[in-house]
């Protein structure tokens, strides 16, 4: 296995992530509203687009009932409006501390001042936006731009031995932080070899669906496609079902490299269908709910704090598999 790190969490300078550690002042102490002495946490989460968030939404609820946190869940399905909705209702009902999984980085500023307005402390998990740092307390996540040099390197890794690298790439949910974030970071990884040519780019939103729909284009419109870029696993795998209809090797004939790591991933990984994996973690949930706590008790917590993951190559999935959690 290639372990550029344990998998633990490490918090971030605030020189270098911009912000300085932040502390709610009052810990939104004022808003005990649900009359049972629990902290209350409104949560909203994005949907359930994909392996990684089901299983981010699993840590989530666990880690809540573990820590004796009263939490509001609410799902977004997509769509940001439900979001904003959301978020709003739950400065309404006066919780304690508010967290959610940004569907798209913009559109935030208005319902953040609001939430601030009722001195109510905002989390951002999994994804940033961009809007005034102040208007949140903390950011607990992945750092999206180093996921996507790392597939990067994997690239220059697994295709050694090629001469040209003509590269498909699934992209996420358009305007969300890991779709932008990724693409950028592999970019910039990738403009110094010029054998790799990213031919085609399209978002496959996330999903196993999209990334088989949007792969039978690409390859029906770039014949000279030899490998793939897929920004999480379950694109993919709809994108692995394309490649066998089209009477192709997944993993020979067209080299791919996808993000999160979920467990059907890594079962393809094992099986020589993917050539790399970037591991995102969806674990988020036990270290939420501390910050949660520490927020509530007007304690200090470090504006930035970054998931620290691992990349599987295909000889590492096998002993990785059986332990995998998600
Ligand atoms: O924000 C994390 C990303 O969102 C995951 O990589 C993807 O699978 C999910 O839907």
């Amino acid at each position: 296995m290639i372990s550029r790190r344990s998998l633990l969490t490490a918090a971030v300078a605030a020189a270098a992530t911009g912000g300085l550690a932040a502390c709610a002042k009052d810990g939104g102490g004022t808003n005990t509203g649900n009359g049972n002495g629990k902290i209350t946490l409104g949560f909203s989460q994005t949907g359930s687009e994909s392996g990684w968030r089901t299983a981010n939404t699993k840590s989530i609820q666990e880690s809540a009932t573990a820590a004796g946190i009263d939490l509001k869940f609410s799902d977004a399905q997509g769509k940001e409006e439900n979001q904003i909705a959301a978020v709003r209702s739950f400065i309404q009902q006066k919780v304690d501390v508010i967290s959610f999984s940004p569907l798209k980085v913009t559109g935030w500023d208005t319902v953040l001042k609001e939430a601030k307005a009722a001195n109510i402390p905002v989390i951002l998990t999994d994804r940033g936006v961009e809007a005034d740092a102040s208007l949140y307390v903390s950011l607990l996540g992945s750092d999206f731009t180093e996921e996507g040099k790392r597939a990067a390197v994997m690239f220059k890794e697994i295709c050694k031995d090629m001469a040209a690298v003509n590269i498909a790439q699934l992209e996420g949910s358009t305007g969300s932080a890991p779709a932008i974030e990724r693409t950028k970071g592999f970019a910039e990884a990738i403009a110094s070899e010029t054998k790799f040519k990213i031919v085609v780019t399209q978002t496959g939103e996330f999903t196993r669906s999209k990334g088989k729909e949007v792969m039978e284009a690409f390859l029906k419109s770039h014949p000279e496609i030899n490998a793939l870029y897929a920004q999480n696993d379950d694109m993919g795998l709809g994108a692995i079902q394309a490649i066998e209809a089209a009477g192709k090797k997944p993993g020979t004939d067209i080299r791919i490299v996808t993000v999160d790591a979920i467990k059907d991933g890594m079962t393809a990984l094992a099986a020589g269908k993917i050539n790399g994996i970037v591991e995102c973690n969806p674990l988020l949930g036990p270290q939420l709910m501390e910050m949660v706590k520490k927020v509530k008790a007007g304690q200090t917590v470090e504006k930035r704090i970054i998931t620290i993951e691992k990349d599987f190559y295909q000889k590492d999935a096998a002993a990785a598999l059986p332990t995998r959690q998600y």
